[in-house]
C-alpha cells in the first residue's frame, strides 16, 4: 500500500501539531510505502520572499527528522524537487471543473483571513491532486480541513480516467479522527493564530516553563477538591503520561491537597523528558546541513521516479509528445 501526506511548511511548531500531525505522520512508515513531502509550491501563496520560503523549508525538515522521520523508511523530499507536479497540475487542469473549486471550503476561508486572493490559490486543489496522483497514491491521511481536497483529488482523477483511459489510481483519504484537540495554554485550540501555544523546540526551557506555569486554570483553594476532566493542565498532561499515572494524577486532583501549580510542574517535567531527544536531534542536525540536503534529495529521487513514470502514462493519455 502507497501512502502520501504533504506538510506545509508554517512557522514554529508547537505540540498541537506534534500530536495532532507530526505523531500520525511518523506512524505512515509503519504502516506501507510512505511518500512525505514538504509543500513548498504551495506556501508559495502565502510565503513570497525567497529567504523566508527557504528558511521555513529547512526548518520544517529539521523539525520532522528530529521528531523521528526514518528516510530508509518514508521518501522524505520537497515537493518543488519533483516538478513534474507542475506540468501534472496543467494536463488535470484542463478537466477540471470551475465549479469543483469554486465550491472549496480553503479558498473562502483563506482569502476571508486576508491571504492574498491569487489564481495560484484558487487552484491549489488542483496542484494537490497532482501531489497524489503523480505517485498513484493509495491513501493520503489528513487533517479533516484537508478531506474536501482528496474527495476533489478523486473527482479529477474519474474525469481524466473518463476523458484519455485509465490513467490514475483513486486515492482514498484517511482521516485522523482518534486525534484529539490538544488545548492551549487559555483552553481554547491550541493554533499560532491564537498566540495560546507551548513550541516544541522553545528557545530556551525557562521560556518554555513559563507559559506551562502560565495555563489557565479554574481559582479553586489548593485543598479543594478538583475535576481533572474540566482543566486544561490535565488535558496536557495526559499526553504524555502513561494510563497509570493518568489515574494516579487524577485520583489526586479528586482528593483534594493539590495545587495548580505542582501538576504544572510535574507537566513540565514530563514534557522535558519527552522531548529531550528530540530537541539533542535537532540541534544535531542543524550542525549537519549537508546531511539535511542529502536525505531530501535520496527522497526527491524515489519520489521523482514515480512521478516521471505517471506523466509519461498521462502525455501520452492526452496526445502530447
Ligand atoms: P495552527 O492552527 O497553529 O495554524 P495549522 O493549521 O498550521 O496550525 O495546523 C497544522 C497541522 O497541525 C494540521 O494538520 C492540524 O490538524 C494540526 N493541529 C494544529 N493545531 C492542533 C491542535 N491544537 N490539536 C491537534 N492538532 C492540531
Ligand atoms: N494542503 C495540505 C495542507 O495545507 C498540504 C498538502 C499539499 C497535502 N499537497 C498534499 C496533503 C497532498 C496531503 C496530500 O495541510
Amino acid at each position: 500500500m502507497r501512502i502520501l501526506s504533504g506538510i506545509q511548511p508554517s512557522g514554529a511548531l508547537h505540540i498541537g501539531n506534534y500530536f495532532g500531525m507530526m505523531r500520525p505522520a511518523l506512524e505512515l512508515q509503519e504502516r506501507g510505502d510512505a511518500y512525505l513531502f514538504i509543500a513548498d509550491y504551495h506556501a508559495m501563496t502565502t510565503i513570497q520572499d525567497a529567504a523566508k520560503l527557504r528558511a521555513a523549508t529547512r526548518e520544517v525538515a529539521l523539525d520532522f527528522l528530529a521528531c523521528g522521520i526514518d528516510p530508509e523508511k518514508t521518501a522524505f523530499y520537497r515537493q518543488s524537487d519533483i516538478p513534474e507536479v507542475t506540468e501534472l497540475m496543467w494536463l488535470l487542469s484542463v478537466v477540471t471543473p470551475m465549479g469543483l473549486l469554486e465550491r472549496c471550503h480553503s479558498y473562502k476561508d483563506k482569502t476571508a483571513k486576508g491571504i492574498i486572493p491569487s489564481h495560484g490559490l484558487f487552484s491549489y486543489p488542483v496542484l494537490m491532486a497532482a501531489d497524489i496522483l503523480a505517485v498513484q497514491s493509495d491513501v493520503v491521511p489528513v487533517g479533516r480541513d484537508q478531506k474536501q481536497h482528496v474527495e476533489v483529488t478523486r473527482d479529477i482523477a474519474r474525469k481524466f480516467n473518463n476523458q484519455f483511459g485509465e490513467v490514475f489510481k483513486l486515492p482514498e483519504p484517511s482521516i485522523r479522527d482518534d486525534v484529539a484537540v490538544v488545548p492551549g495554554v487559555d483552553g481554547q485550540k491550541m493554533s499560532k493564530s491564537y498566540g495560546n501555544t507551548i513550541p516544541l523546540f522553545a528557545t530556551s526551557q525557562k521560556a518554555a516553563k513559563k507559559r506551562v506555569m502560565g495555563i489557565k486554570t479554574d481559582s479553586k483553594a489548593l485543598e479543594d477538591a478538583k475535576d481533572p476532566d474540566s482543566c486544561n493542565v490535565f488535558a496536557l498532561y495526559k499526553l504524555f503520561a502513561s494510563e497509570e499515572e493518568q489515574r494516579e494524577m487524577a485520583r489526586r486532583y479528586r482528593a483534594g491537597g493539590l495545587g495548580y501549580g505542582e501538576v504544572k510542574k510535574e507537566l513540565f517535567e514530563k514534557m522535558q523528558a519527552f522531548f529531550e531527544p528530540f530537541i539533542a536531534r535537532r540541534n544535531e542536525l542543524a550542525a549537519d546541513p549537508g546531511r539535511i540536503d542529502s536525505v531530501l534529495e535520496h527522497g526527491a529521487q524515489r519520489a521523482r521516479a514515480l512521478a516521471r513514470e505517471t506523466l509519461n502514462h498521462a502525455r501520452a493519455a492526452v496526445g502530447l509528445g
